[in-house]
C-alpha cells in the first residue's frame, strides 16, 4: 500500500465485526490496511499484536484514520494502551473505538479492562470516536449453543441481553469512521430486550430440541448489576435493525 493521507487502519479487521467494516470502508472509496496477528503481511494487511506493539510504527505509516476493533478477553487496555502511544507518534487525525455498553457499569475484569481502553483513547490527546454497542447475535448464538449442550438449559435470573447485528455495528462505524471526531456516541443495542431463557427457548425449538430449563444465580457484584440491567441501555440508544430471529433463522443447523 502506498501512503495515503485518507487510508484507515483497520485493527482487528479479521474478526467478526471487522469482516463486515473492511468492505464497506472500501466500497466508501477508503483505503484500508487491516491490522491482526495472524492475518499475514501483504499490501493491505499487517501482522502485529497490540499487547507487545512490535511493528505498529510501520502498521500507521501514512494512516490518517485507525479503527479499532482488535480485542478478546484480556489485555485490551494494553494493547489499546500501545496503539495510542504509536498513533500519537504517527499523526493520527481521528482514532474510533469500539466498546461495550455497560463497560463503566458492570464489575468483570474483562469490562474494567474495555473501560481502560475507553480511558486510553479519550485521554489520547487524538481526536477520537467511541461507540459502545450490545452483544452481537454471533456470540449470543455460541453462548446459547454451549448452554444448550448441557443436559440442562442454565438460565441466570434476571439476565437480560439486547443483542446487536454485528452488521449494523459495521454500517454505523463505517458511518463515524468517514465522519469528524465525535466523542462518546449514543449507544448502539439491538432492537428488543430479551431474558436469557426466551433467548434459550426460542434456540431449542428453531433447533427442533427439548432441554429441561435451569434457573441458576450468578453470584457477587457482577451478579447484581446484571440483574439490575446495567449491561443495557433502554433509553436514548440507536437501534440495529436486523433482530435475534432473523439472524437465527439465517444460520445453518
Ligand atoms: N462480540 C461482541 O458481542 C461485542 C460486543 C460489543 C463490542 N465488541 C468489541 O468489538 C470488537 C470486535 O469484536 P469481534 O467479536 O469482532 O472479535 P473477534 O471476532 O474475536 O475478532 C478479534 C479481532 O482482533 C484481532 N486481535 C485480537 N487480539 C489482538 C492483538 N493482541 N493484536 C492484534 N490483533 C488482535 C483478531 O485477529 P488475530 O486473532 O489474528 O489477532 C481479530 O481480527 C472487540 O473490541 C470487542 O470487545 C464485541
Amino acid at each position: 500500500m502506498t501512503s495515503s493521507t485518507s487510508a484507515v487502519l483497520v485493527t482487528g479487521g479479521t474478526g467478526t465485526l471487522g469482516r463486515h467494516v473492511v468492505p464497506l470502508l472500501r466500497e466508501a472509496g477508503r483505503e484500508v490496511r487491516v491490522l491482526s496477528r495472524t492475518g499475514g503481511d501483504g499490501p493491505d494487511q499487517v501482522s502485529v499484536d497490540l499487547r507487545t506493539g512490535t511493528g505498529l510504527d510501520a502498521a500507521l505509516d501514512g494512516i490518517d484514520t485507525v479503527l479499532h476493533l482488535a480485542g478478546g478477553p484480556k489485555g485490551d487496555d494494553i494493547a489499546t494502551g500501545n496503539l495510542v502511544s504509536a498513533a500519537r507518534a504517527a499523526g493520527v487525525r481521528h482514532l474510533v473505538y469500539i466498546s461495550v455498553i455497560g463497560a463503566d457499569r458492570v464489575p468483570l475484569a474483562w469490562l474494567r479492562s474495555k473501560l481502560a481502553a475507553e480511558q486510553a483513547v479519550t485521554e489520547s490527546g487524538l481526536p477520537w470516536t467511541t461507540l459502545r454497542a450490545a452483544q452481537f447475535h454471533e456470540l449470543t448464538l455460541k453462548m446459547v449453543q454451549s448452554m444448550a449442550k448441557l443436559p440442562v438449559f442454565p438460565v441466570p435470573g434476571g439476565l437480560r441481553l439486547q443483542p446487536v447485528d454485528s452488521r449494523d455495528v459495521a454500517a454505523r462505524l463505517t458511518d463515524l469512521t468517514l465522519g469528524t471526531p465525535a466523542g462518546l456516541v449514543p449507544d448502539l443495542a439491538g432492537p428488543r430486550v430479551y431474558g436469557l431463557g426466551e433467548l434459550g427457548r426460542g434456540y431449542l425449538q428453531a433447533r427442533g430440541r427439548r432441554r429441561p430449563i435451569l434457573p441458576v444465580r450468578i453470584p457477587g457484584k457482577a451478579g447484581r448489576a446484571y440483574r439490575a440491567g446495567d449491561n443495557l441501555t433502554l433509553t436514548g440508544a440507536d437501534t440495529g435493525k436486523r433482530t435475534w430471529e432473523e439472524f437465527l433463522d439465517q444460520q445453518p443447523v
